[in-house]
């Protein structure tokens, strides 16, 4: 039965929202966002070795040469290129005169993601 009049529950608008780009641009953006930032501590970790000479960092980077390694590498290249680009978006939207959503960018944004992934994975086998 239609709710006429009435405000959509919660939980159905939400799923509305679901099956718009926007909603799936913001998602992306967000879980790419949070990804990155975990990536961090690790990235800080790796190159702390270092400090505990030349032969620790060499050792460890012989264990980043392993294709695990290689297809994490992959997944941040996407990932990092994903969310400049969603967030290049997201600044326009915010800061250039409304002209709406700009669906566009979102597809620009998936078509750079894929542009870097497959230039990392060309760079790798070349
Ligand atoms: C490469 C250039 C980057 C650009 C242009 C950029 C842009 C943005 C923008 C505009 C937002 C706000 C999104 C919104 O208000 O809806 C955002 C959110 C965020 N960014 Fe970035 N960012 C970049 C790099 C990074 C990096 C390197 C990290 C992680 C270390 C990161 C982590 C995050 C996180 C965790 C959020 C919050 C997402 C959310 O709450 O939905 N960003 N970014």
């Amino acid at each position: 039965m239609k709710a006429r009049g009435r405000p959509v529950p919660l939980r159905r608008s939400g799923v509305r929202a679901r099956n718009h780009p926007s909603w799936w641009a913001f998602f992306v953006h967000r879980c790419s966002g949070i990804a990155l930032a975990a990536f961090l501590p690790l990235h800080f970790w790796a190159l702390g070795e270092a400090l505990h000479g030349a032969s620790a960092l060499d050792g460890f980077l012989r264990v980043t040469e392993q294709p695990l390694f290689k297809f994490a590498e992959w997944g941040l290249v996407v990932l990092l290129s994903v969310h400049l680009a969603g967030g290049l978006r997201v600044l326009v939207l915010e800061f250039r005169p409304w002209t709406g959503l700009r669906k566009n960018w979102i597809a620009a944004t998936a078509g750079l993601a894929l542009a870097a992934g497959l230039s990392f994975v060309l760079a790798l086998a070349g």
